[in-house]
């Protein structure tokens, strides 16, 4: 299904009709894959992503995908319990709400930096390539404790791994490069201890919890799961708030005002635009309908944060003000819910009003287009030509 042109921040109409007429129904994947259940409704969507009775193993029969594989344990998006656990336990502290607090001023400072080199260029700029991509990629590299001089090594590495330009060559390179960098990392934290999570994914390996490698595969996982989605979010962001100007005043209206008007943004956009996929372990139901173990599942995040039932009367408006906004699915719901959207929360948070405080002006350039990846699993501008 695809986006209707003159729409491109909202999500393809049928889902509307599936919602209305086949919350639950099965489609085919095209040739190869095997079909699955499509599941639209935002309570539905819940139902299924809280059950224990999915799976997230790629490499299980029914997997709803056409390259069924076994993941790397570091991987642990991938991983059923109880290895997902495992890694999930050692994880959790680094992204409370407080650690991540402590990120902001970082952050603030990162993106100050990104800004003013952006204003020193001039117009006409591509904000994906100025302040999107580099963001998030940076501060995961803060996260992380990647030191300040390899910053633009991690940066240019992570920056080919999600190029759709670039060749399958290019990108396994990029892949090893940073999986090595990554374990040579966790070496030398072992030795040298610091205040950093890949010291804290050090003293796990110590412990006999993981190994080396599955520590790096960590680090790279990270990287992956929160480079493109936040510098996705950071564009859509940008467009969605170019287009409704009039909301602008609610990012500036005190803390808690932005951030309801960031989960409305998260809620509106949801980059997750393939869906979440799963697969049944055992027979369970899920409303009138009964899936049977061994059937895939695809769980609409974009659709579900459109329900009418729940977000009633203006689910297809952005709302900055919408008071039930958090209850969004954008991060996904149960075990595997983000683990990092307290840092995509706080990196939001910071960059979406500074961007216009210090550019009132900002636009669409004259004569440019902005360039989507309509086929990416997590949607967002490629290219964002801006000027001021
Ligand atoms: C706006 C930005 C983001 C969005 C919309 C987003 C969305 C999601 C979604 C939908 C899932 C669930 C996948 C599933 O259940 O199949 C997920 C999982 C995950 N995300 Fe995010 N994410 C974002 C940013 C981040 C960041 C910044 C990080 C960390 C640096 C991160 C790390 C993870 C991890 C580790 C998982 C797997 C959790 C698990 O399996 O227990 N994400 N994310």
């Amino acid at each position: 299904m695809t986006r209707e042109p003159d729409a491109p921040l909202d999500p393809p109409r049928q889902y509307g009709g599936f919602r209305r007429e086949a919350p639950i129904t099965r489609v085919s994947l095209g040739p190869g894959a095997p079909t699955a259940w499509l599941v639209t409704r935002w309570d539905d969507a819940r139902a299924v992503l809280a059950n224990p009775s999915t799976s997230t193993d790629l490499s299980r029969p029914g997997y709803p995908t056409r390259t069924p594989m076994t993941m790397p344990p570091g991987f642990f998006l991938f991983q059923d319990n109880p290895v997902h656990d495992l890694f999930r336990k050692v994880l959790t502290r680094e992204f409370m709400v407080k650690r991540i607090e402590a990120l902001r001023e970082p952050t603030t400072r990162i993106f100050a930096g990104l800004m003013d080199e952006l204003i020193a260029h001039g117009p006409v700029a591509d904000l994906v390539d100025a302040i999107a991509l580099p963001l998030p990629s940076l501060v995961i590299s803060e996260l992380l404790g990647v030191p300040y001089e390899d910053h633009v090594f991690f940066q240019e590495h992570s920056k080919v791994l999600i190029d759709t330009t670039v060749t399958g060559a290019q990108k396994a390179t990029a892949q090893g490069a940073l999986g090595d960098y990554l374990e040579t990392l966790v070496e030398q934290r072992r030795k040298e201890p610091r205040d950093d999570l890949i010291t804290r994914l050090g003293e796990q390996v110590d412990a006999g919890t993981f190994s080396a490698r599955d520590a790096a595969d960590v680090g790279a996982f990270l990287l992956f799961a929160g480079h493109e989605t936040t510098a996705n979010m950071i564009g859509l962001g940008v467009l969605a708030l170019f287009e409704h100007p009039d909301q602008l005043p609610r990012l500036y209206a005190g803390k808690a005002e932005l951030a309801t008007a960031v989960e409305e943004l998260l809620r509106y956009l949801t980059i997750a635009q393939t869906g979440l996929a799963r697969v049944a372990t055992e027979d369970f139901a899920v409303g009138d309908t009964t899936i049977r173990a061994g059937d895939g599942l695809i769980i609409m995040l974009n659709s579900a944060n459109r329900d009418e039932a729940m977000f009633a009367g203006t689910a297809d408006e952005l709302d900055l003000t919408r008071s039930n906004a958090r209850q969004h699915v954008a991060f996904g719901y149960g075990i595997h819910q983000c683990l990092g959207q307290s840092l995509a929360r706080m990196e939001l948070q910071v960059v979406l009003p500074e961007v216009f405080r210090r550019l009132p002006g900002l636009r669409i350039a004259d004569g440019q287009e902005v360039i989507y990846k309509p086929h990416a699993a997590a949607y967002g501008p490629s290219f964002l030509p801006v000027t001021w």
